[in-house]
């Protein structure tokens, strides 16, 4: 049977792969994420799609501010350990170089091209992923680099699939998870 053609353009793009890290008191979160774009030019707006299985997403919704790492092609441990644990499970954060960024966001120190930016707007619409609205504050890098991109990737296998979230989808669900 043919692919679906949704899929197929969606692969096609091959995105490049992102960190995206944030913190709440001494609670620190983070996971790779493919969902992520530039959505306006002024003034400046960043987007990104965060799933509401993650730990990411729950840290997120406590917090202002968060990183957005860009991977270098090659970046493969790192793509791992945010892609396929949770910090549901694990503390990722002292398995690899970080410091205390601006507005207490931990930074990469391994990744130099990364944005910090300011929670403005989320958006959920139902679906599986929750729609970040930011606003860059820093910007820093470290000159023209190759991404990472999806197809070096797409084999991990997520800490937490998509599927496992509220079911229906309410905040009075109290905690059935889905198949
Ligand atoms: C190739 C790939 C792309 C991913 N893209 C996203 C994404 O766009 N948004 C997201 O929230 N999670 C995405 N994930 C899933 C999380 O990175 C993964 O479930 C992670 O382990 C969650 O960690 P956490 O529970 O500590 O937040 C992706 C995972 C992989 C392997």
């Amino acid at each position: 049977m043919a692919d679906d053609p949704f899929d197929t353009i969606m692969a096609s793009l091959d995105t490049p792969m992102v960190v995206v890290t944030t913190a709440m008191g001494d609670e620190r979160a983070g996971c790779l994420v493919g969902f992520h774009a530039q959505s306006s030019i002024d003034p400046h707006r960043y987007s990104l799609w965060l799933s509401k299985a993650n730990h990411t997403y729950r840290v997120m919704l406590r917090s202002g501010f968060l990183a957005v790492h860009y991977l270098h092609d090659g970046d493969d441990d790192l793509a791992r350990l945010f892609g396929t644990t949770s910090g549901d499970d694990v503390d990722k954060f002292t398995r690899c170089a970080t410091e205390e960024g601006p507005h207490g966001v931990p930074v990469l120190t391994a990744c130099p091209d990364r944005l910090v930016v300011r929670r403005v707007a989320l958006l959920d619409e139902g679906g599986d992923h929750v729609c970040v609205v930011t606003e860059p504050v820093e910007a820093f890098s470290g000159g023209r680099f190759t991404p990472m991109r999806l197809s070096a990737v797409d084999h991990l296998e997520p800490g937490h699939a998509a599927e496992e979230r509220l079911v229906p989808p309410t905040e009075r669900a109290g905690g059935a998870l889905g198949s």
